[in-house]
């Protein structure tokens, strides 16, 4: 199926946002093809929002207005990702069906006057959003205008878990579904603690708030659930549209990143026709442009190595955090291109034209309240430039040498109550690992652990709390065959139902590893223990044996002083090495690189704070240089830089805060090929 970016105006990479000319007058459309153009917009998404718009009233259709929106962006040259508009139904809606408001943990059933106020079991919503859904692929699905369909609007971003009866009754039948019969459930939900057997279906109810701690499989059987839930809506709607509109690909935006999430998606990936991703930098990070990359990455991973679109980001700050910084001069590029090197075929933005009123009036967007003599616009513009001028790098792949392994039932089940610590965050490791690669300049891929690693010589395992058998084997031949495996602490301990495997903490890749975790010494806040090697750590520790694997690193002081922190396990032609405690950046940094080393990974030869990413293919090569730092900084290079025009022999040359994109005159021979 053709991609958005093939059909766009731009020709290679797309460019835009969300576009809500509801919020509007219509004179004010005109302005906005116009400055559209002018930015060099080629694919807006429109209807987001749109229901209470389309529908005002039960059943009534007003589509003149979005005929005109579409017939509009189509004389401009505009491509249009057209929304379902489901995301947000109207008040008549939940007035007439309360019921279609999702209730919380507490029995609280949640009023209408924000957004996303519906169940994701809801037969009432489904109906409703299909009728919808339908009307608008009838009308609109052979337009000129359209490129793409869009599913709703981040699935599960506010009404993720629902706890009303409806949703009890759908997780009931959900469970059946899953375990057949009820002696299987008991068993897996480990029912004989605390008196919790089933005798009968019914008596199973959603993890409500309750007296204490909840079951943790029925937790985690929730959340995989909802997501199933939430899928179920986008493949019905996306049911309709490739019944009326076979010949346009469908999408729904994601919410990649590391803020927690219910979703799995990598369950959800393979039922898109492209990837595509909302990403907003975390301004409680210290370091968000690297969380950025990883969010690409991982993006590129669902997508399965090909290109992938950024839906949304902003062009400075958000509204939504405590504290929404705005982005520095530079940034909104720096930032853009920092997905287009891992990727993206689309930069969008949330939104064209800054909001008057609501919720998001202080959200940026690309034509901000102060008009087009701004810093906002003229990086806008300039982006455009910049995307248009390297629209040539659309159809190339990421090269990439090592991956970083993700997996939902690890992060859900890490998180959940009643553990050693509380200090224990999966995402915490999963950021620390992938800054370490991040900082040694080398590329990332974001795998899942059951795919096939055999083309890496380094995978970084953090968290993989609980792992699956098949995920314990692939990664035990990974290493027989050669590859250098990381894992780090609280690793391998549960199976898929949250039982501790037989043997306790790590022992589902006990022999991978060669070693032994016999106990875990968590950490007082703020107690710190030094490592042999110099490095600091600190929240956990373990009473770790060697069962084969050599001490690499020891605690030299706390609970545990002279016991190994950090092994290294020579296994078939590869290597397992462990960390079974939270080692401080310098640290993680240092071992990484060691195990780079040994790998023979070679990484990027980039001052620090400059991202460097290739994207090739067999006869094209294309350098990306990001410069995160305040100074100028020279990396190597030959060839064309786009962005400036100037030719590099031997050297570019990036501005503090700027970029380039090279065109390199040959593909360095060293370089790896990027997956098919
Ligand atoms: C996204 C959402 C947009 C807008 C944006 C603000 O979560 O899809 O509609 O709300 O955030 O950052």
């Amino acid at each position: 199926m053709e991609f958005p970016s093939q059909r766009s105006g731009l020709g290679g990479l797309a460019y835009g946002g969300d576009y809500n000319p509801e919020q509007w007058p219509e004179p004010v459309w005109q302005e906005d093809a116009r400055l559209m153009r002018q930015a060099g917009v080629s694919l807006v998404t429109v209807g987001v929002f749109a229901w209470a718009r389309i529908e005002p009233s039960p059943g009534l259709r007003d589509l003149g207005w979005l005929d005109r929106v579409l017939d509009l962006l189509h004389d401009h040259g505009i491509s249009v990702d057209l929304a379902t508009a489901t995301a947000s139904p109207p008040p008549w809606l939940t007035h007439r069906h309360p019921e279609v408001l999702p209730v919380d943990r507490f029995g609280n059933r949640l009023a209408h006057g924000s957004r996303q106020s519906w169940c994701p079991s809801s037969p009432v919503y489904r109906e409703y959003a299909l009728s919808l859904v339908e009307d608008l692929a009838k009308r609109y699905g052979h337009h000129p205008a359209l490129a793409l369909w869009h599913v709703s609007n981040e699935l599960g971003c506010h009404n993720a878990l629902c706890y009303c009866e409806v949703s009890a009754a759908a997780f009931r039948r959900w469970l059946r579904h899953r375990y057949g019969d009820l002696d299987r459930l008991n068993d897996a939900w480990g029912t004989m603690f605390w008196s919790q057997r089933y005798g009968d279906w019914e008596e199973i109810v959603p993890p409500r708030a309750s007296t204490a701690h909840l079951n943790p499989t029925a937790q985690l059987d929730f959340t995989r659930f909802s997501s199933d839930e939430l899928l179920a809506q986008y493949l019905a709607e996306r049911e309709v549209l490739r019944r009326l509109s076979p010949d346009l690909p469908v999408t729904t935006n994601l919410m990649v990143s590391s803020r927690p999430g219910h979703m799995n998606y990598w369950q959800w990936a393979p039922h898109m026709d492209v990837v595509s991703n909302d990403h907003y930098l975390d301004g409680t990070l210290a370091d968000p442009h690297v969380e950025l990359s990883m969010s690409a990455d991982w993006s590129r991973g669902l997508a399965g190595g090909s290109p992938w679109l950024l839906m949304e980001h902003s062009t400075s700050a958000v509204n939504w955090q405590a504290r929404n910084y705005a982005k520095a001069p530079g940034q909104l590029i720096r930032n853009s291109l920092q997905h287009v090197a891992r990727g993206a075929e689309f930069v969008g933005f949330f939104q064209w034209r800054a909001s008057r009123s609501g919720a998001e009036k202080f959200h940026s967007a690309m034509l901000p309240h102060a008009g087009t003599d701004s810093k906002v616009w003229r990086e806008v513009v300039e982006l455009g430039r910049i995307l248009h001028a390297t629209g040539d790098v659309a159809g190339t792949r990421v090269a990439a040498e090592a991956a970083i392994l993700l997996d939902y039932p690890s992060w859900w089940g890490i998180e959940l109550d009643c553990h050693p610590t509380v200090d224990v965050s999966y995402m915490d490791r999963v950021l620390a690992l992938y800054k370490a690669l991040w900082d040694a300049g080398v590329t990332t891929d974001v795998r899942h652990p059951e795919q096939d690693l055999s083309r890496y010589r380094i995978v970084l395992a953090p968290g993989l709390y609980a792992v699956a058998d098949a995920a314990a084997a692939n990664l035990e031949s990974f290493v027989e065959g050669g590859g250098h495996l990381v894992v780090t602490y609280f690793s391998g301990v549960v199976d898929a139902y949250d039982h501790v495997r037989d043997g306790g903490f790590d022992a589902a890749l006990r022999n991978t590893l060669g070693i032994r975790v016999e106990e875990v010494f968590p950490l007082a806040p703020g107690q710190g223990v030094a490592l042999d090697d110099g490095g600091q750590a600190d929240i956990w520790s373990e009473l770790l044996r060697l069962d084969g694997a050599e001490a690499v690193v020891s605690y030299a002081s706390g609970p545990l002083a002279g016991v190994p922190a950090i092994t290294r396990h020579p296994r078939g032609t590869g290597v397992g090495w462990y960390v079974g405690t939270r080692t401080d950046p310098a640290a993680t940094g240092r071992l990484v690189r060691r195990i780079l080393d040994e790998a023979g990974v070679r990484g990027g030869e980039a001052p620090a704070g400059v991202e460097v990413v290739r994207r090739l293919d067999d006869e094209r090569s294309f350098l990306f240089v990001l410069n995160h730092t305040a100074d100028a900084a020279a990396v190597p290079a030959d060839g064309v830089d786009i962005v400036s025009g100037s030719t590099c022999a031997g050297t570019v040359t990036v501005p503090g805060g700027g970029v380039a994109v090279v065109r390199e005159r040959a593909r360095p021979a060293a370089t790896q090929r990027p997956a098919r």
